[in-house]
């Protein structure tokens, strides 16, 4: 039998125990049809875009499983107005961003960014629930907070349910929230992220996810797994399988929806050029260093505001870097393992390569 044919294989009815996090259901579908199981990154979608994406990318899987995230912090706002917002936001802040748009000549966006879209607020997550649960997604992830209802919710649904956590503190909450699998994202992965090094936490929860579960969870490993040998390392440590995010940033199907300018900076990109900053979303975010970081990093800037106050101070200035792709400003959420993507390619050939490279680390240990 395969070394990667771990129980969380058969409890989700895949055959690598390969997840992958994306925001564009193409890349989603093509985790799943490639073996592994998909996870389509919706926190900033509305609900009736939900629905519909959740629906498109079960036509484009067929019966085979995928999943969806999102993003349920604790504190937010009751309502989605983002003028309730913009009155705490301070005029120093404001200043500065307006000096950015100078400095750089940042052309108007032509819309809300992808932060001003809408509020993160409890109004709409509670929304984007509703949407979640009336889909038939196979798989419902919680990226920063698993409240507890929504966890009993999609269990009762059919649905399997997994949170993300990045310290050993937060193995206790999410195992009374009932989920059904727990993500452990160390300090090098891509986007939001916490203090503790994917090799330091990984054993560390795994230990407390054990003791705190009769062993009945499994533990995924996230955080600069990009190569089959970090999967051989992880199911050593105790994991299960792996969760991506930044690997499928350099896959065809991926970079066809990022402006053109940004597929070679993420292709360039070594482990040492990306940086944690607050300056994104207000918690601490992993991208690919550019100007922007550097700026909202020198000494004469202001502190970033707590999320979602970050969120709008910079979320349409953000949605015209993209839009118009201003260099030096535009940078993309990536992990430290975007120094393993030199040229882009089909998901299918990385899911490939991962699992030909994973098994044969695994085969060629000392003793085996
Ligand atoms: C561009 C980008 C955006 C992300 N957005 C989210 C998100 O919205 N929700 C979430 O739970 N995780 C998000 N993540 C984190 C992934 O789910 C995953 O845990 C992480 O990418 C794993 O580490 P890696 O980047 O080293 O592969 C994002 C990651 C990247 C690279």
């Amino acid at each position: 039998m395969s070394a990667l044919r771990t129980p969380v294989v058969d409890q989700l009815g895949i055959e690598h125990p390969i997840f992958g996090f994306a925001h564009d259901i193409t890349t989603v579908a093509a985790i799943t049809n490639a073996g592994g199981i998909g996870v389509y990154g919706a926190t900033r979608r509305f609900p009736h875009e939900i629905a519909d994406e959740l629906a498109e990318i079960r036509r484009l899987v067929g019966d085979r499983p995928f999943g969806v995230d999102l993003v349920l912090p604790d504190g937010m706002p009751e309502h989605n107005s983002r003028a309730d917002i913009e009155r705490h936001i301070p005029d120093e802040h404001r200043a500065f961003v307006a000096g950015l748009i100078d400095k750089y000549d940042v052309p108007d966006p032509s819309g809300p960014g992808m932060r001003t879209r809408f509020i993160r607020s409890a109004e709409i997550e509670s929304d984007q629930l509703e949407a979640v649960m009336a889909s038939d997604v196979d798989l419902f992830a919680c990226g920063i907070g698993a409240p507890r209802p929504a966890v009993e919710r999609a269990r009762e649904l059919g649905k399997t349910t997994a949170a993300l956590i990045g310290s050993p503190r937060h193995v206790r909450r999410a195992l009374e929230a009932g989920v059904d699998i727990i993500v452990a994202q160390g300090y090098d992965a891509g986007a939001h992220t916490g203090p503790i090094g994917t090799f330091t936490l990984i054993p560390q929860i795994v230990d407390a996810v054990a003791d705190g579960s009769d062993g009945r969870v499994p533990v995924l490993a996230a955080g600069g797994v990009a190569t089959g040998r970090h999967i051989a390392a992880a199911l050593a440590m105790g994991a299960q399988g792996v969760w991506l995010g930044t690997t499928w940033l350099t896959t065809t199907e991926h970079a066809a929806h990022l402006h053109p300018k940004l597929v070679p900076k993420l292709l360039a990109a070594g482990s040492a050029d990306t940086v944690v900053t607050r300056s994104e979303s207000g918690k601490t975010f992993r991208q690919i260093r550019s100007a922007w970081s550097d700026e909202w990093d020198a000494p004469d800037a202001p502190e970033p505001l707590r999320m979602p106050y970050q969120d709008v101070l910079v979320g349409d200035l953000l949605g015209a870097i993209d839009e118009h792709g201003v260099e030096p400003l535009l940078h993309s959420g990536a992990g430290q393992g975007i120094g393993y993507a030199s040229e882009l390619r089909p998901v299918a050939d990385v899911m490939d390569d991962l699992v030909s490279e994973a098994t044969r680390a695994i085969d060629g240990l000392p003793g085996r």
